[in-house]
């Protein structure tokens, strides 16, 4: 789709992916972005980024942006939480904080910017989901359920809206350089590289968007076979 001279709202924009993207979008055209974010800063460099209070987990907080941001026409839903702890042992509560963010915070920040992209003449959402949306890694149980049902969410969303003029990209990354995967070590894509080649794939009209070699690599061998995967990341 067309990013030139569009407004995007981005979620989680303090940080890691959401704040390269912030600065992708800007150099694919993007006329304003708002950055939204828990604790936004007064101040930015460049008079294109709005910074706006936005926690997704306070249907408050949301429609006070839905307000500030009503130009919006491309929406990222971006913001995202990460516990580790395996199935039988990690608390409830991990469970449900991780909902509350993962799924709740993009379903919520849905319903109320779909009628707003919608007033805008259609647009796009742009949903930062994981490869743990399609294979589950034991150590990270309540944020695989949490993204699992995530791109439920979005694959449903897609279809409610097919013929109303907003397009879902729905995003599945490998492991990137960013705070969330601090501490873990492995081969890791470094979150401007990945932002870039999402903007790339919003661009392009990509539904589904793979933006980094171990997402593409992980990608092209469950498609051929998703069992050898699901026993790879059950090793992990
Ligand atoms: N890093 C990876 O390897 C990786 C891989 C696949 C997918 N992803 C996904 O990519 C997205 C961005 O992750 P990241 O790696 O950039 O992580 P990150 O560096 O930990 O940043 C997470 C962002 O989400 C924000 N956030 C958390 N809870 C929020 C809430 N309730 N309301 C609004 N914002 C909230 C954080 O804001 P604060 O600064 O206020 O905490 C921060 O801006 C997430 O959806 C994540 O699941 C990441």
């Amino acid at each position: 789709m067309e990013i030139k001279d569009k407004v995007v709202l981005i979620t989680g924009a303090s940080r890691g992916i959401g704040r390269e993207l912030v600065r992708a979008f800007l150099e694919a055209g993007a006329s304003r972005v708002y950055a939204g974010a828990r604790r936004p800063g007064d101040k930015t460099d460049d008079a294109r980024i709005v910074p706006i209070e936005l926690d997704v987990s306070s249907s408050e907080s949301i429609q006070k942006a839905q307000k500030r941001a009503a130009d919006t026409q491309i929406l990222v839903n971006n913001a995202g939480v990460l516990e580790f702890g395996n199935l039988l042992e990690a608390p409830r509560d991990s469970f449900r904080r991780n909902l509350e963010v993962n799924l709740w915070g993009n379903l919520d920040m849905d319903r109320a910017f779909v009628p707003v992209l919608e007033s805008n003449g259609g647009g796009g959402i742009v949903n930062i989901l994981t490869l743990l949306s399609l294979v589950s890694a034991p150590g990270m149980s309540a944020y695989n359920a949490s993204k699992a049902a995530a791109w439920s969410v979005a694959l449903s969303l897609r279809a409610t809206l097919s013929g109303r003029g907003i397009e879902v990209f729905n995003v599945f990354p490998g492991a990137v350089d960013t705070d969330m995967l601090a501490g873990v070590e492995m081969p890791k894509t470094s979150a401007s590289a990945v932002a870039n080649s999402i903007v790339r794939g919003v661009a392009s009209g990509a539904e589904d968007i793979f933006p980094d070699p171990m997402s593409e690599s992980v990608y092209a061998t469950w498609k051929q076979d998703h069992k050898a995967v699901e026993k790879q990341f059950a090793s992990m």
